[in-house]
């Protein structure tokens, strides 16, 4: 069978819905398990104040498995396409951002390119970006929960704390949804405002960059971390850990 070839662009899109299927796959598998689980806990209650209900234990833990199994393996596929090379993953690339990593293009045409001041367009979009050790010239891709969102702003728009910790209007977020994990992928006008805002594609979360990136729409129940940043000779810089949780609350 004849095999497709995507351009840069097309496989950065395939790439990012890929991330983002996996996400949430992920975080409806942590529901099935603990529903299960709940569901597993009540038979086996039930059957102990009842000897006349073993068929009952014995479909439900049946059900279990096939389910499980079928997660599992489903889970297992996504990790492949996903990364094919895991085990190759070089140290410290799965480490949190460090002060005076670089930061550098996640997705597109410059992928692996220091993001420069040139690169952030007024009033957004935002940049997806990594970490990146200057040292080792390390790429801190190997979690995705290291994935980043830059974005310049107008300083006078944002709230106080905010400016606070920006560099000419230039502030910067982790990329991951608060409620279940997922990417947070556009950049759209707000279903509760007339300003563009983040938002994550899974439930529908928006947060507001210029306040701290706080939750004005959606289920999320918190904000996206913050990142500080500096800027130097055009180019951006880590100035220190996330500021806040990152990553998705445990469903169930
Ligand atoms: S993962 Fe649910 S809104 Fe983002």
């Amino acid at each position: 069978m004849g095999s497709v070839t995507f351009n840069q662009s097309e496989q950065s899109h395939i790439d990012a819905l890929r991330r983002q299927f996996s996400a949430l796959f992920s975080a409806e598998f942590q529901r099935l398990l603990t529903g299960m689980s709940r569901a597993s806990f009540n038979a086996n209650s039930a059957s102990s104040e009842s000897a006349t209900e073993p068929e009952v234990d014995a479909r439900t833990e049946q059900t279990r498995r096939t389910l499980l199994l079928g997660a599992l393996a489903t889970t297992a596929c996504l990790g492949c396409s996903a990364r094919a090379h895991a085990g190759e993953d070089p140290p410290g690339s799965d480490e949190r951002p460090q002060k005076g990593d670089l930061l550098v293009f996640s997705e597109g045409d410059q992928e692996g390119k220091p993001v420069t001041l040139a690169d952030l367009p007024a009033g957004g979009p935002p940049v997806h970006a990594w970490p990146k050790d200057p040292k080792t010239s390390v790429v801190r891709s190997a979690s995705r929960l290291n994935e980043i969102l830059i974005i310049r702003l107008d300083p006078s728009e944002l709230d106080e704390q905010t400016r606070a910790r920006s560099v000419d209007g230039i502030i910067a977020y982790s990329a991951i949804c608060s409620h279940a994990g997922c990417p947070v992928t556009a950049w759209v006008k707000s279903d509760v405002g007339d300003k563009e805002v983040f938002k994550c594609m899974c439930h529908n979360s928006e947060y507001d960059p210029r306040a701290g990136a706080q939750v004005v729409f959606g289920p999320a129940p918190r904000r996206l971390a913050a990142l500080p940043i500096a800027l130097a000779d055009g180019s951006l810089s880590v100035a220190g850990n996330f500021i806040g949780k990152v990553g998705g609350v445990q469903p169930g």
